[in-house]
């Protein structure tokens, strides 16, 4: 039982950073576009994820474009530029969606 509940424990660890990115993504909108496993008027962030698995310069590449904004990638609509991400934002919430599986 304590076994049991310290696995537990150690899980919530390992995941927490995850949904701590996901509530960056909420509090700066980017939900109203885009869901994890489904597109919406974005695409899936996990299909991000994995259109651009092993590229290693696809962290600052989407960064960038997550603060300016962009288009051509996923079809007709532009993803307009989200001026309320800083840099340090971007990284973050870029590295978050790549890590999506
Ligand atoms: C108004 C709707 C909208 C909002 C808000 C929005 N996006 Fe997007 N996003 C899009 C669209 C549309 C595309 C596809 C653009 C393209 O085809 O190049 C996109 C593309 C992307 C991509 C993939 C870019 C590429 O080159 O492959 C990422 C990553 C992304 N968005 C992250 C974010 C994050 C993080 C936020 C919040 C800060 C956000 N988006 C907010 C609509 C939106």
């Amino acid at each position: 039982m304590k076994r049991a509940l310290l696995i537990m424990a150690a899980m919530a660890a390992i995941s927490a950073p995850a949904m701590a990115d996901e509530a960056l993504a909420k509090s700066k909108n980017c939900m109203a576009c885009h869901a994890v496993d489904k597109k919406l008027v974005g695409p899936a962030y996990k299909d991000v994820a994995k259109k651009y698995a092993g590229d290693a310069k696809a962290a600052d590449m989407l960064a960038a474009k997550i603060v300016k904004g962009g288009s051509g990638v996923w079809g007709a609509i532009p993803m307009p530029a989200n001026t309320q991400v800083n840099p340090a934002e971007a990284k973050k919430l870029a590295t978050w969606v790549l890590s999506l599986k």
